[in-house]
């Protein structure tokens, strides 16, 4: 399996690309669509037939949703329609690619392609400790590794905050722009949420992705957190590269790839 589609279903967009396992290269010009509205299942499998058809797609694909992925089934709906409550997604796409397909959540995905290509190569590589990647975006994502084991849909950005509001109401990239808000207020807030997220995993590493980590100096001062704390490297390709990598996840050896 030289090369997968890697398709990243986000809080606004859908993007994908042809991804190259062995190295995490995209060869191509990604293509990027903004995300339907309504964005309902139907909507969403419609752009994404376009995209394959596009890309003349009959190889394996992997796709990252944002929201709990279980056994290929979506589970919640925090960006999308309503409908997508228990719709089998995996089923649905395999149907357009006729080729093997995996679906997981849009920030594991991302995490994955942290841990092998990114800021987390060294933990991927010495199969150490916890690792924390958070998506500051629309929402806040997240995908928790330990020993280089994805633990997957953890869903942190959901957590209650003393403040009486979810973690991603508070600090996502978007609340930043919604509320008006200069980095100083919003990466004082985004020091909050790390020391909730830190005080109960104890992470060795926090990796922070999302289209912020290309802004990361102009809010890391904020950050107290007595961890190490490192921008994503992989920008918005992470969600794509992650999410073809999520087909070798079904293998017993999460860390094989062929050419
Ligand atoms: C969703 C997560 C998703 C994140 C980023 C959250 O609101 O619940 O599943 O990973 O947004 O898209």
């Amino acid at each position: 399996m030289a090369h997968v589609l890697g398709v990243d279903i986000g809080g606004s967009s859908i993007k994908a690309a042809p991804v190259k396992i062995r190295t995490g290269e995209i060869t191509v010009q990604p293509r990027q669509v903004p995300l339907p509205e309504p964005a309902t299942p139907n909507a969403i499998c419609e752009a994404i037939r376009d995209i394959i058809e596009n890309f003349n797609w009959t190889g394996p694909l992997g796709c990252g949703y944002p929201g709990v992925v279980q056994n290929g089934v979506c589970f919640s709906v925090a960006h999308v329609s309503d409908d997508w409550l228990g719709v089998n997604l995996e089923k649905r796409l395999r149907e357009l690619v006729k080729a093997q397909v995996k679906v997981i959540n849009d920030a594991d995905a991302a995490g994955l392609a942290e841990m092998r290509f990114g800021a987390g190569r060294v933990y991927h590589h010495s199969a150490g400790g916890t690792v924390l990647m958070l998506t500051l975006g629309t929402g806040i994502g997240s995908a928790l590794f330990h020993n280089d084991k994805l633990f997957p849909n953890t869903e942190f950005g959901h957590i209650l905050m003393p403040e009486g509001i979810e973690g991603e109401e508070l600090a996502a990239a978007a609340v930043r722009v919604k509320e008006n808000l200069s980095w100083d207020a919003w990466g004082l807030r985004v020091n909050k949420y790390l020391e909730m997220m830190s005080r109960f995993l104890s992470p060795d590493l926090i990796i922070i992705g999302g289209g912020v980590s290309e802004n990361f100096d102009r809010f890391k001062r904020y950050l107290t957190v007595n961890t190490d704390i490192v921008p994503a490297q992989m920008g918005n390709k992470a969600g794509i590269v992650g999410a073809a990598l999520a087909l070798n996840l079904t293998s017993p050896d999460s860390g094989s790839t062929e050419d």
